[in-house]
This record gives structure tokens, sequence and C-alpha cells, in this order.
């Protein structure tokens, strides 16, 4: 069996279903797809592998997709084991074929793999001509490697955008979105993965953006999740927002608390905000939800509110490792707010504020109080809220 995305592209897909965290770090819950494409024209070429391990489900579908020619060309979009696991396989089974990718691209691979003989060093905007297709390559550094590059054939207007466009969560028989009622339950997983592996390096996203710009695009092929065909410009158009950081309107509370004070005032301002006509609140406890999806839907929106108790003079530490990664990840052009609960000097509120200005945030408004919420607080809070609400008009 094989799939073909258009005439003599051929997609290969194994799931992973078995894999608790990618990257050893990221939970897929619904697992993930590792996609390369071949194509058979009258020269033959596989444009990356799949992670290593899955080489009996690999090499059943890229035979039947060969139909008994032998492999010309592998090309490297990418070199994230991922995607490169499964390359010496390739190579001890085609051992003529010529391995294309760019400097970039042949510096990490021979670290890995030793030096090559047959290869072609491609430059930015090079094509390689197969018989009926060109493909021409499209260097994309740092989307999100610096070996990252993509590739387009002119014939079919197929874009191959290696982790651009990814996302996790297996494919289930549909493979592209034509082929499904609704692709909604992809579209989360995506930003998941956008913001937390892709988002650091948004500025070469947009720099990527201005090289495709004016590029017909009638297929997207990524290397992970399902191809889009019926509308590319829909996950052109989610990658350029996302990558521009701007925020829908909507706010998301997420609170550490040990005992409860902090998460009372957590929900709270989030019903204040829902009474002052926000209508997206998410509010999470850092606790409890993994900082991926945190990550996620602060990606999201356009304000924050952020609440921790006092701990040990400092903030709580699951908040402490959400704020440091959102500065890690660079996010801008949030709305903050923060609150807190503290017994004796405090710490939680005090620091968030220390991380309110290296974030370059616009700061809406801090509550900081002894115990439970006084009237008086609770006052303070309804403020608070309300200049969260206002942030976003
Ligand atoms: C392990 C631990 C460390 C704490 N450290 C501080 C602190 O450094 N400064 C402070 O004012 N309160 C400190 N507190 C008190 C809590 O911040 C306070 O009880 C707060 O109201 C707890 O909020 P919560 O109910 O949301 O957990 C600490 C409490 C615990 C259990
Ligand atoms: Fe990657
Ligand atoms: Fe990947």
């Amino acid at each position: 069996m094989t799939t073909e995305v258009s005439k003599n592209i051929h997609l290969i897909t194994v799931n992973d279903r078995r894999k608790q965290l990618f990257e050893n770090m990221w939970p897929i819950p619904n697992g993930v797809s590792y996609n390369c494409y071949l194509i058979n024209d009258e020269k033959t070429a596989l444009l990356d592998t799949v992670e290593f391990g899955s080489s009996a489900m690999f090499e059943a579908q890229m035979e039947t997709a060969l139909n008994g020619k032998k492999l010309d060309y592998l090309i490297i979009n990418h070199m994230e084991p991922d995607h490169s696991g499964e390359i010496q396989n390739v190579l001890a089974r085609y051992p003529d074929i010529t391995v294309v990718g760019n400097d970039k691209t042949f510096k990490i691979f021979e670290a890995y793999y030793g030096v090559i003989e047959n290869k072609i060093v491609i430059k930015d905007g090079d094509t390689l001509c197969l018989g009926e297709k060109t493909l021409k390559f499209v260097l994309t550094p740092w989307v999100h490697w610096p070996e990252t590059m993509m590739t387009y054939d002119i014939n079919s207007a197929t874009l191959f955008s290696a982790d651009a466009f990814g996302t996790f969560g297996t494919l289930d028989g549909c493979y592209f979105d034509d082929e499904m009622d609704t692709v909604a339950k992809y579209e989360d997983e995506m930003r998941r993965y956008y913001s937390n592996i892709v988002g650091k390096y948004s500025n070469m996203v947009q720099k990527a953006f201005a090289k495709l710009a004016g590029v017909e695009v009638k297929a997207i092929c990524p290397l992970h999740g399902p191809i889009w065909r019926k509308n590319p410009a829909k996950v052109l158009e989610m990658y350029d927002k996302w990558s521009r950081m701007e925020g829908e309107d909507g706010v998301v509370v997420a609170y550490a608390s040990m005992y409860g004070t902090t998460a009372y005032m957590a929900d709270y301002i989030a019903r204040q905000l829902a009474q002052n006509g926000v209508r997206n609140i998410i509010t999470h406890d850092v606790s409890k939800t993994h900082i991926s999806y945190l990550i996620s839907d602060i990606w999201k929106y356009k304000a924050v509110v952020l609440g921790s108790c006092a701990y040990n003079t400092g903030m709580f530490p699951m908040m402490e490792n959400l704020t440091r990664e959102m500065q890690h990840l660079g996010l801008k052009c949030r709305n903050l707010g923060i609150f807190g609960s503290y017994s004796w000097n405090g710490g939680g509120v005090r620091n968030l504020l220390t991380f309110a200005e290296s974030s370059g945030w616009n700061m809406v408004g801090s509550v900081d109080m002894a115990g439970k919420p006084s009237n008086e607080k609770l006052q303070e809070l309804d403020a608070l809220a309300k200049a969260v609400a206002d942030s976003l008009k």
C-alpha cells in the first residue's frame, strides 16, 4: 500500500503511539507520526527518513513506492534524529545513493555517520532535475535547527516543509486535510508543537515566510501530521500569526498554590474577567498541567494573569519554571497581571514582578496579599481583572 500526495509523490508515514514523551520532554497523548516522501520520477528521491526503529513499516512502504526501481537520491531537509533515524539503513540498502543537503546538513551528518563521498552540497535556490520534476531548495536556517531547509517541487507546487507546519497526533487513516470532516484535533497540537519547539525561532520563521512570498503552494508536506492539500493557506496563516506573536482575544490565568488561597484568587479573577466581557478564559494549575500546554495557551492569547504563593522567599518552583521557559522562548506582546498570597515577608509576587520587568510584557497590575483576601483585597482583584479585560480592547 502506498499513498500518493499527487502524481509520483508518495507519502511514507509511521505512527508512534508508544512513546510517552517526544524529545523525552513533551507529552504526546495522541502520539505522533513521522512522515517522509518518495518521488518516483525518471530518477527517484527520498526526502528525509523516519525515527530509528521504524524500519519494517518504512521499508515496506518504500519498496512499494519505488516499484522495483533503485533509490537515486536521499534529500535531507532536517537532521534531527526523529527524521534521520533510518539514514544508516537507507545507505546500507542503497550504497550507490547520492545524498543531497546543504553545508550545515553535512556538518551534522558527518558528525554522526562519517564522511560521505556521494554527495551534492546545494546552496539556497539550487535545483535538482529528476526528469519531469525539478526540485528547488530553499534554505530556512533555524526553523528550528541550523541546517533546516525546505524542498519545493516546481512541477506540482508542493512544499516539503520539514518540521514547519507539523503537529503532534498520529495519522489515523485520514492522511490529508481533504479526507477529514475537520482538522480541529490537530490545530491545538500544532500550536503546542510550534510554541514549544519552533517558537523561540519565530523571527527565522518570518524570514522563511519572506523567502516563500509569492510562491504558489498547492500542497504542504510536513514531517509530522497531516498533509495540507485542501487549504494550505490556512496553516500558512496560523504559522504567520504565531511567529508574529500576535495573541487572540482571551486570557490565560495560571496559578501555583499549595493550600488553595492562590487558587481561590485565580478562580475569582477568572470570574471577574468573564463579568468584564472576556469570552475566552483558560485557568491552569501549573502543578497539574504540563508546561507545554501552558506555553501553548499563553502563545494563543493576548493576556496572561500569573499567580504564585510565596515559597522559600521566591515563587513556587513550577511557576518559576514557567517564567524561566517563557523568558527563554522570548514570547513578546503580552499583557500581564500578577497576584499571590504569602504568610510573612512574601516572595511570590515580588519575583513575578522581576519576571515582568525582564519579559518586556505590558504590565497591567498586581495584587499581593497576606493570607486570604479581605473585602478590600477582593476589590483590588476586581480592579486587576478589569484592567486585564480592558487591556484586550
Ligand atoms: C514550604 C513553604 C514555604 C513558604 N515560604 C514562604 C515565604 O518565603 N514567604 C512567605 O511570606 N510565605 C511563605 N509561605 C507561606 C505561604 O506562602 C502562604 O501560606 C500562602 O498563603 C500559601 O498560599 P496557597 O494557599 O495558595 O498555597 C511558605 C509556605 C510553605 C508551606
Ligand atoms: Fe526537528
Ligand atoms: Fe521533527
